[in-house]
């Protein structure tokens, strides 16, 4: 993807950033002179996890302990003092904690979509690129004391200069608030059955926009309710905030349906969720679509929005028909918010792509795991991998530096074999207890994604959904939705080599070059990152080996 300048520009290590919201992360540069972003929810140990005192005690909110032992975390991997802190959505209580923690740093204010933005750009590679982030809302700041808070927000990028085009904020602009995709999960029964404690209480809708996206594909989109969920979106962040009710009882007239939790179920609920599917692609490909033919750039989305691999796959497609790139960033989500604070205060074209977050935080432990597994740990390798996914059995994946971003990209990953036709709800049974109609991921070289999907395009970070091959939809079923996509990664031999190595060995013994990767983790917590936590899931659940680093422990 890379077309421009593939070196890393000078680093400035005397910044560091930090995003105190949902997905709370800190950007920094480490002690071996890379850049590093640590997401909170690893170190926390709650998905999504918020930074900031005012949060303390709530669902997604930690204490002051967690809080403080982050901090030193980060102090620990620095590689000098920061003078400068780039922050957002911090109180006043927070920042006086980081300046104790910090004395010699000055903190300085940043905003919402111009970092989603400024990161995706300084991370794509694209000399010029019309850039956008889409999301259900964040504060950008005209000035110390004055606030925009937008769902959207378009820049154009031109060898380096940015050029605000316009927002969701202007009078003028179109009023939508894409990022409320997910509440449609409230009524749909599957969707809001309680899984974890985040779940239950997630008043962001934050874990029901990948579930809606997976039951859409079970429905039919229901074109006398698109109207009315038209118009739903088409609210600004505040107005939706101000006026709930009344807009869920237009909502609720416009379909002819009493709206309330659960309220669909069946078939009902997977056409809601495909109906919004479609209002929300509808609505974005209104929004997107003039400003593509107007400036005629590559492309580069971010904001939570771009986690919508449907929708991303559509617009690809219809960029390449205009022979036009999309570029979509491994964190568009808030994760990488600290990100895009870092590379837009010091204009530095930088990609430390996936593989930078948190280390494995407790390698100590590894000794001690190493003589309790006394006759049932070995030397990993490639084939003996090979050997066991191919006999069915599934594995855990930890090593190095943890990926960013929602998605597990085969540094604490669950693997397995999905040519065994059952195994999706093996891997349900066993391991993930997922929802049933939650689709898994496969994995595939690069170079030979065309042999097994239609319409596919490099996708190292999972950012897009092609077709699985009609001929290998039968025998790769635990990856194939029941609408016929995958949401592929696609690796080379750079990009994950681990990876890489185990598709040739398959592809080199006469099976399909395919693997189903899904995220490592303990149920309802984020993608793990210690090694007690990955023991805690082999020695808790039916995972059947663990590889950490260079060992391979069995049951
Ligand atoms: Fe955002």
């Amino acid at each position: 993807m890379l077309d421009y300048i593939k070196t890393v520009d000078k680093l400035n290590s005397k910044v560091l950033a930090i995003n105190g919201c949902h997905d709370a992360s800190v950007t920094f540069v480490d002690r071996n002179h890379k850049l590093r972003i640590f997401e909170y929810e690893r170190f926390c140990k709650i998905r999504y996890g918020i930074y900031k005192q005012e949060a303390d005690n709530t669902v997604i909110g930690t204490n002051s302990k967690i809080r403080e032992d982050f901090i030193d975390y980060i102090k620990s991997n620095l590689l000098e003092e920061p003078e400068i802190i780039l922050h957002s959505e911090l109180e006043h209580e927070d920042i006086e904690f980081l300046r104790k923690k910090f004395p010699k740093a000055n903190p300085i204010l940043m905003g919402h979509h111009m970092s989603h933005c400024a990161g995706a750009y300084w991370q794509s590679g694209f000399k010029n690129a019309l850039v956008f982030s889409l999301d259900g809302g964040g504060k950008d700041y005209v000035s110390e004391n004055y606030v925009d808070f937008r769902s959207y927000s378009f820049y154009k990028f031109e060898d380096g200069v940015d050029t605000f085009l316009f927002s969701s904020y202007e009078p003028q602009s179109k009023r939508i608030n894409p990022g409320i995709y997910g509440f449609f999960g409230y009524f749909c029964s599957e969707i809001t059955k309680k899984t974890s404690d985040v779940d239950e209480s997630d008043k962001f809708c934050l874990s029901y926009a990948g579930k809606i996206m997976g039951l859409s594909a079970y429905g039919k989109v229901r074109h006398e309710w698109v109207d009315a969920i038209k118009k739903f979106y088409c609210h600004t962040p505040i107005e939706h905030w101000n006026n709930h009710g009344q807009y869920i009882q237009e909502l609720s007239d416009g379909m002819g349906v009493k709206l309330k939790k659960n309220c669909f179920t069946g078939q009902d609920s997977w056409d809601l969720a495909a109906t919004n599917q479609y209002a929300f692609e509808e609505l974005c490909f209104d929004l997107v679509k003039p400003v593509i033919q107007k400036y005629q750039m590559d492309v580069v989305f971010s904001g939570g929005c771009a986690l919508n691999v449907l929708f991303n796959q559509k617009l690809a497609e219809y960029l390449r028909e205009r022979g036009l790139r999309l570029y979509v960033p491994p964190y568009p989500g808030d994760d990488g918010i600290s990100f895009g604070h870092y590379t837009f205060y010091n204009r530095v074209r930088v990609n430390p792509g996936p593989y930078c977050g948190i280390d494995i935080v407790d390698r100590d432990k590894l000794t001690e795991y190493y003589k309790k597994y006394s006759g049932k740990v070995q030397y990993s390798s490639v084939p003996t991998i090979v050997d066991l996914i191919t006999q069915g059995k599934i594995g855990g994946i930890m090593q190095g530096y943890s990926e960013v971003g929602p998605r597990a990209l085969g540094n604490r990953s669950i693997i397995c074999d999905p040519s065994f036709p059952e195994m999706k709800d093996i891997l349900n049974a066993k391991v993930k207890f997922r929802e049933w109609f939650r689709p898994f991921a496969p994995v595939c070289r690069e170079e030979m994604k065309d042999l097994y999907f239609d319409n596919a395009f490099p996708s190292e970070y999972m950012s897009f959904a092609p077709n699985v091959k009609t001929k290998y939809q039968e025998t790769l079923t635990s990856i194939t939705h029941v609408d016929g996509t995958a949401r592929l990664q696609t690796v080379n031999s750079s990009q994950h080599k681990l990876f890489y190595d185990i598709l040739g060995e398959m592809h080199s013994r006469g099976k399909p070059s395919v693997i189903l990767n899904t995220s490592f983790n303990i149920r309802g917590k984020p993608i793990l990152t210690s090694i007690e936590d990955a023991f805690y899931v082999l020695e808790n659940t039916e995972l059947d080996f663990l590889v950490i680093e260079n060992l391979l422990f069995y049951k």
